[in-house]
Formats: structure tokens, sequence, C-alpha cells
């Protein structure tokens, strides 16, 4: 697919052993497929591969982006990618496999892509009930990405039908797995050290969750950090340098963020240099974008320098995070 989800053949895949076979080859190999889980479909990547995960936004068009969940088929699987706290401990071995998200800090272990984290030091992470995304999961060995499988703005599907009808052409398959029970998304509930967090109500009740760890859930809503939206906040992924857009010139003094093969001027004296994709594909942009601030950033350089990058297609959702990195704080 190039970057704007232009066409190719979606395969409707059967819930038999080689239609899972083939829906874990596809995915293993950086492929987009939408399967069933028991609350919506998921539009599934890889989570370690960005690649494959910039491909989620561009098959969606979602204008920005958001960290995502990632999924596993056990909690022994989530224990590698994140830390667990008591708190999330006893949600994990109570709720899972169910309709429960727990945001955690990363484990140094951790395999989820800065794209898929959206650049944070935390983790969402799921473990899916329905037998299917179990098998999947399985078979993959890794942690799958997956939001809702619709066009951004659009409803979440709850059979394949409705994946098809958003994204037939743009994803590589949907495996079939019949209608999705619990048809809202789950719950997500953020262990970050301080008291546990309400950041979306879903398929858990709150008074469930409540009644597990014997206090009340602090809403995610309440305060600056408003996590319901984490996309939404201006600092949220705030590099420690400052971010200075579309320029034209590099100073000495700074680190040089690229794209395409016509650097700026002055880019010979940057104090590094890294370009997010020099062929000039968003895709790749993507996949490199956050890992790419990060490494500026650790250069030491006061100011990351960002060339311009096209506002079409992926540009979009990279434009919006570079701004986001850019805003005063
Ligand atoms: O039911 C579901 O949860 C569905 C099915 C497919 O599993 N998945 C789903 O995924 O809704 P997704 O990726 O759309 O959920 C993304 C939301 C973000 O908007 C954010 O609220 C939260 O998950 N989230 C994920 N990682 C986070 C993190 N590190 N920090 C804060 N919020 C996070
Ligand atoms: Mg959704």
């Amino acid at each position: 697919m190039n970057d704007h989800g232009s066409m190719r053949r979606t395969a409707h895949l059967t819930s038999d052993e080689a239609g899972l076979a083939e829906a874990a080859a596809i995915l293993n190999r950086g492929g987009l497929v939408a399967f069933p889980t028991e609350t919506v479909y998921g539009l599934g990547a890889d989570a370690t591969n960005a690649q494959a995960v910039a491909g989620i936004y561009a098959a969606k068009e979602r204008p920005s982006f958001n960290p995502l969940i990632s999924h596993l088929d056990s909690f022994e699987a989530a224990k590698v990618q994140g830390i667990f706290d008591d708190t999330a401990r006893t949600l994990a071995e109570a709720l899972w496999p169910g309709p429960l998200t727990l945001v955690v800090p990363t484990a140094s272990t951790c395999t989820v892509s800065d794209l898929a984290r959206a650049g944070l030091d935390s983790v969402g992470l799921r473990v899916p009930a329905h037998p299917l995304a179990h098998a999947l999961l399985k078979a993959t060995g890794r942690p799958v990405a997956a939001p809702s499988a619709n066009r951004s703005g659009r409803v979440s599907p709850t059979d394949a039908d409705h994946v098809l009808s958003d994204l037939d052409g743009r994803i590589d398959a949907v495996l079939d797995g019949g209608a999705s029970d619990v048809g809202v998304e789950s719950t997500i509930v953020a262990c970050l050290g301080g008291p546990p967090r309400l950041l979306r109500p879903g398929g858990v009740p709150r008074e469930a969750i409540e009644a597990l760890i014997g206090m009340r859930l602090e809403s995610g809503a309440a305060g600056e950090k408003n996590p319901l939206a984490p996309g939404m906040l201006a600092s949220h992924y705030a590099p420690r340098a400052q971010v200075r857009l579309n320029a034209s010139e590099i100073g000495p003094n700074e680190a040089a963020l690229l794209y395409g093969a016509t650097p700026p001027r002055g880019v010979e004296h940057a104090k590094a240099m890294l370009n997010l994709s020099e062929s000039g594909d968003l895709r790749e942009a993507a996949a490199h974008l956050f890992s790419y601030l990060r490494q500026l950033d650790a250069s030491g350089a006061e100011t990351i320098a960002v060339g311009p990058v096209p506002d079409t297609g992926l540009g979009e959702a990279i434009n919006d995070r570079l701004r986001r990195a850019a805003a005063e704080r």
C-alpha cells in the first residue's frame, strides 16, 4: 500500500486453521489483518514493526497518531512489555482474558514500537478473550497493535461486513469470526504509579474494577493530563529540545530532522542529522518519526530543526505530531 492507503486486494479469511495460518503469516510479514475480538473488530499490525503500524494509520486515514493498544495471548506475554504494579496485577489476573486494557510503564524488554506507543514511555496492553483472537495472537507470537477496524470518524465494526464496507481494498485481509458480542471497546485503566485512572469506560464496568481493587478509580478526565484523549495533549510527546518546523536552513547548534532528497542549507553544520525518508515515502517517515525525535533529542542539541513534510496522506498525522512536539510548554 502507498501512503494514501490505496487499493490492494483484501482476502476474506475463514475461521479455520488455514485462515488463521494465513492471517498470522500476513501479520508477521508486516501486513494488515482485521480480526474479531469480543469487543469490536480490530485492525491488526505487528506492534514491533513501526512500518506495519504506520500502515494502520494510512488505512484508517487517521489524521493524528494516538497510542494504540497492543494485544497479547497471555498475561505472561504482557509482562515482557510492561511493568505491572499490585493494582495492575490484580486486574490482569482477575479480568484477562477480557475487555480490559491496562496502560502501564514500558518494561526494559518492551518490543512495542515507538509509533504504536506514540512516543510515550507507557504501553497499552490487552489480552482479548475471543478464541479466534487468542489463536491468532498465539500463532503470531508477538504483540499486535489494533485499533477498531473502521475508517477514522466512523463507527466501530462488530462484524466482518462492517470492516469490509470501510476498509475493503485498503487492508490485506479480514479474519471472519462472526459478530463480536460486547460491541463496545475495552475499558482502559492506567496504572502508572499513583492512583489507578479510568481512561475510557468500556466492556468491563467501573464498579467491577473498583470492587476488585477496593478503591475508587480516578477519572481520566480530571486534571490537565487528560489521558482520555492523549493525542490531543500539546505536550503529549515533548522532547527536551525546542522544535522548529518548516526549516529551510539549519543552524550550527541545531539537530536536523529531514524528509526527502533535497537537504536544507546549512545541513553540513548540523549537530546531528536524521532523514525520515530520503525517498519521500510517508509511511517510512511515520515509522521513523518518534524514534528519530528521541535520538535527535539525545544528541544534546538545543533545537531540532525539522524540514518540511508534505501534508497529504500520512503527512497530515506526521505534521500534527510535529506541531504538538513544537508547541509552547
Ligand atoms: O476493545 C478495544 O480496546 C479495541 C479492540 C480492537 O481490542 N481496541 C481499541 O484500540 O479500541 P485503540 O488502539 O483504538 O485504543 C486506543 C486508546 C487510545 O486512544 C488511548 O486512550 C489508550 O488506548 N491508550 C493506549 N495506549 C496508551 C498509553 N500508553 N497511554 C495512554 N492511553 C493509551
Ligand atoms: Mg475506534
